[in-house]
């Protein structure tokens, strides 16, 4: 094993080398999962973008393909950028696809199987009509980019949204079609905003909340767009008839920032997955390591877990958890139950891959009332992850998980919790503290942090974590609450690394149960070895 690169991933998507940046047009077809990405087949750095493809029969285990889309046309000679697939009627999938013009414009192009009867879709063909849009009148031919999924309204036209900004607003500007070939341009963008610059890959979907004890089911619009390198998500009512988008909160409001996750995670898009019924997220994870580094190691990026969606029970967050199926890598079990965590106090947990694993655990906090009061002006959660790091003092927290840590504890990644009491509630602050992730120079090391909105009355909060050699990434609260995070150790690799629970309170918290694993290799083939095998 200690010949093999120490940050490669054993379950987490990547292709077998080489640039990779984000997801695209991900579907479920005839039993088969479908996952394009942006891809440079040439290098470890962004360029040349071509759409690759890969499919799973569980999102767990992958077969490479060969590129289903690549540049070759005016329409899309300088690259094939971000896009989605919409099943038209009959089942038949079709991809809505950015490309760079020979002009460097940004258009819209369509591209549809060659052969629909074959579940693995391996040959596309492009639109004899492409470019479908181009960036006219008052659009900027750099900034319009990234279309979804269309969907029907009731007239039966086609809609579909596409990120740009106008006039200095971030926008999603709505096309409408009858075949789908002809896009006609609404007067109104879906919704813009001033604050956010730039909407790239919008995604625009259904969600409800889950439906406990046979109360009536309610659901919401969920619209995400891509902007200062985070996903930001906002919640609304949309009315089909009048496409119009009525929002609960809007993009970058104060105390009330939706994002997906708080940590490293990009460019993401849904589907939704019509075998099991479900609302499916993946999301770009990018390095934190240096270009100069990528390159040497011969690949850059990574696919987060796809994670389920749902809308919380409140219907003003979304939940998000990593799909079940990801289950059936874990072996090696370890568990407590019980356990009382005292102030200051530190233990490892034994018997696992630390470098390779899934962490769930479960804190009651019987000394709540006792939480130290949340001075007002202490509004950014970010900041305060900073400011009282893991190894300060608190009185309910900091408490949570060192991952990926070495022997000597001189390398961690703490993922913790930090409880707060405001008026006559408490404020729940979720970390994870790169700060001290490798004892190597020129990395990003950023410190995340967020609140994690749960039901106090509850008294307990739960933490899963999966860890994956140079990625972490963790639900707090049931998964209301996610961070990703990306870390490359030096002495913390492979057998090397070990997994703590550290409560550095005053006062004790419990755990009530923690189940952690070591997580099998994912199985990934590449197109080679599929060919071989027929
Ligand atoms: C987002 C993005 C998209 C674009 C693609 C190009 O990361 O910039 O807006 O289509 O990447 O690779």
């Amino acid at each position: 094993l200690s010949g093999e690169q120490p940050y490669r991933t054993a379950y987490h998507f990547q292709p077998p080398k080489n640039w990779m940046n984000d997801p695209n047009g991900p579907m479920y077809y005839k039993g088969v999962y479908h996952l394009f990405y942006q891809f440079n087949p040439y290098g470890a750095v962004w360029g040349n973008i071509s759409w690759a493809h890969s499919i799973s029969y569980d999102l767990v285990d992958w077969v490479h393909l060969e590129p289903a889309i690549n540049p070759s046309d005016p329409f899309d000679i300088n690259g094939c950028w971000s896009g989605s697939t919409t099943f038209l009627p009959g089942e038949k999938p079709a991809i809505l696809y950015t490309g760079d013009d020979i002009k460097n414009r940004q258009v819209q192009n369509l591209a549809v199987p060659k052969n629909v009867s074959d579940p693995l879709l391996i040959e596309w063909v492009k639109s004899p009509h492409n470019p479908l849009l181009t960036p006219i009148d008052d659009i900027d031919p750099q900034n319009f980019r990234d279309p979804t999924t269309a969907w029907q309204g009731p007239d039966r036209l086609w809609r579909v949204i596409v990120g740009s900004k106008i006039n200095g607003s971030g926008m999603a500007i709505l096309y409408r079609s009858r075949d789908f070939v002809e896009w006609i341009r609404s007067d109104n963008p879906l919704h813009s905003s001033t604050k956010t610059g730039m909407w790239e890959c919008p995604d625009f979907y259904p969600v409800s909340a889950n439906n406990t004890n046979g109360e009536e089911k309610f659901s919401k619009h969920v619209l995400k767009a891509s902007f200062k390198n985070q996903d930001h998500c906002i919640l609304g009512n949309y009315m089909p008839m009048t496409d119009k988008f009525e929002v609960d909160t809007d993009f970058l409001d104060e105390g009330l920032d939706l994002r997906y996750d708080y940590g490293n995670f990009y460019a993401s898009k849904t589907f939704y997955d019509s075998g099991k019924k479900r609302r499916i997220l993946w999301g770009w994870v990018i390095e934190s390591d240096s270009e100069s580094n990528d390159i040497e190691k011969g690949w850059s990026g990574l696919q987060s877990i796809p994670r389920s969606v749902v809308l919380s029970g409140t219907g003003r967050q979304l939940m998000q958890w990593p799909i079940k199926e990801i289950e059936k890598l874990r072996t090696n079990k370890v568990s407590f139950h019980e356990k009382e965590v005292k102030d200051g106090f530190i233990f490892e947990v034994p018997g696992i891959t630390a470098s390779q694993a899934d962490v769930e655990v479960s804190f009651d906090l019987p000394n709540l009332d006792e939480a130290e009061s949340l001075d007002p002006n202490w509004v950014d959660p970010q900041l305060l992850c900073s400011q009282k790091g893991a190894s300060g003092r608190g009185r309910v927290g900091p408490f949570g998980l060192l991952v990926l840590a070495s022997k000597d504890l001189t390398e961690q990644t703490a993922v913790f919790f930090r409880i707060f009491r405001r008026h006559d509630n408490y404020v729940v602050l979720m970390c994870s503290d790169q700060s001290r992730s490798s004892l190597r120079e020129g990395l990003g090391k950023t410190i995340y942090g967020a609140f994690v909105h749960i039901d106090h009355r509850e008294k307990k909060i739960s933490l899963r974590s999966l860890i994956d050699h140079s990625i972490i990434e963790s639900f707090g609260g049931d998964g209301r609450t996610c961070i990703t995070a990306r870390v490359y150790p030096k002495l913390a690799i492979h057998t090397e690394s070990r997994l703590y629970v550290f409560n550095n309170g005053t006062l004790s918290v419990r755990i009530s149960s923690l189940n952690a694993w070591s997580m099998k290799r994912a199985q990934i083939f590449p197109m080679q070895n599929r060919r071989k095998q027929q």
